[in-house]
């Protein structure tokens, strides 16, 4: 079965986010949802559910529950039980409940930056210490771990928040970083919170290793999160699941929905048990159109703007780019607003001190509409 990305759906008027905030001639390439028609799978089991005309609170499916057991023994060759996924209305909410459930306001958290906002904020939501971590690229630009820096960044932290793969860097973090991390949190007693939510975006037949994944005495001090919603283009659904294999630290983790983690949607139910049972050849016809996506995207920058730094991204449908060799006279982000017309995420978001000259660029969208932000970005600078 063949699947066209490259069909141009307008979604104006439909509430998308995306598509809302910035006035109608400016093109949206910021938060991080695709232009993409869901998979066929994915919209057949919502219809079928509508079919039946009573929507009242849901709860997750065995199958469902069984879905996500076989997955992750297809996909990662991880062994865990029904028993062990915890439903959630989002990856934000369960790294926020396990902040509160596991550390004591003054307590240290470390995470790795420049980093997607929700996790920067959040030990601030909690009275937490904040330890950054930065990460550089390399000489390869494939942002390997500095396993020294690292070692001395986790010393005296009660909690590591990874996440793999890594917004908005793009970065996959290979078994054998993730094996360093992992012997360093042990050796430190630091509790992993894994935001795994990119992990089936990953580009050039690389693979994705839930840190859980390496041995039962690693998963019983992390708590990894996922969702279908990135993957499979359904974040506006609200779906999202936590998978801790040791008891005691699912339930306290369960006892911090304080009122405000509700039960899950049901559509995000029904959707997330389509994506996986049904979606297969979707999301490789996906992963192969964005790495072509990221392969022009990485090309047409290079040739054309040279001056933007940018390292082809491993996993997503996010691009990091350097503008501080533009030297513009104010943010990325509100120059290529008003000049290109074309909408990025600020630097700033992903750190407040030293991302200020960057931008985040989704290439989640059709080969020509990233073509034509591209040139409207390029145009701006031929402009200036
Ligand atoms: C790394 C990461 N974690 C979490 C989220 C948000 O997940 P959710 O909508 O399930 O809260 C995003 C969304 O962009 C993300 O990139």
């Amino acid at each position: 079965m063949s699947f066209d990305f490259d069909a141009v759906i307008d979604r104006r008027g439909t509430g998308s986010n995306k598509w809302t905030r910035y006035a109608p001639d400016v093109l949206p390439m910021w938060v991080a949802d695709m232009d993409f028609a869901v998979a066929p799978s994915i919209t057949e089991a919502l219809r079928a559910r509508l079919d039946h005309p009573v929507l009242g609170y849901a709860t997750a499916k065995d199958s469902l529950r069984a879905q996500i057991v076989s997955e992750m023994r297809v996909r990662y060759d991880w062994r865990i039980e029904t028993s062990d996924i915890v439903f959630l209305p989002g990856v934000e909410p369960g790294f926020n409940m396990a902040m509160k459930a596991f550390m004591q306001p003054g307590d240290t958290i470390a995470i790795q930056t420049p980093i997607y906002r929700p996790i920067l904020r959040a030990p601030g939501h909690w009275d937490l210490r904040r330890r950054d971590i930065v990460l550089s690229p390399g000489a390869q630009g494939d942002w390997p771990l500095d396993v020294d820096a690292f070692a001395a960044g986790l010393h005296g932290c009660g909690a590591f928040l990874l996440c793999n793969p890594h917004n908005p860097t793009g970065k996959v973090y290979t078994r054998a970083e993730l094996t360093q991390i992992a012997q360093i949190c042990a050796r430190e007693d630091v509790l992993i919170i894994s935001d795994e939510i990119h992990g089936d975006l990953v580009f050039d037949g690389r693979a994705h290793t839930p840190i859980a994944s390496l041995s039962p005495e690693i998963a019983h001090r992390t708590i990894t999160l996922m969702a279908a919603s990135k993957t499979y283009n359904i974040a506006g659904l609200k779906t999202a699941f936590a998978i801790i294999t040791d008891p005691a630290l699912r339930s306290r983790f369960e006892a911090h929905r304080l009122g405000m983690v509700d039960s899950v949607n049901l559509f995000g139910l029904v959707a997330t048990e389509a994506a996986l049972a049904g979606g297969g050849a979707w999301r490789d016809a996906l992963v192969r159109y964005l790495q072509g996506n990221r392969d022009f995207m990485v090309e047409t920058l290079r040739r054309t703007i040279p001056e933007i730094g940018i390292h082809a991204p491993q996993s997503t449908f996010l691009a990091w780019l350097d503008c501080s060799k533009l030297h513009l006279p104010e943010s990325p982000q509100a120059f290529f607003l008003r000049e290109a017309k074309v909408a990025l995420s600020a630097g700033d978001e992903f750190h407040e001190t030293d991302t200020a000259s960057f931008v985040r660029l989704n290439f989640g969208c059709t080969r020509a509409t990233l073509a034509q932000g591209l040139e409207q970005i390029h145009q701006s600078l031929v402009r200036r």
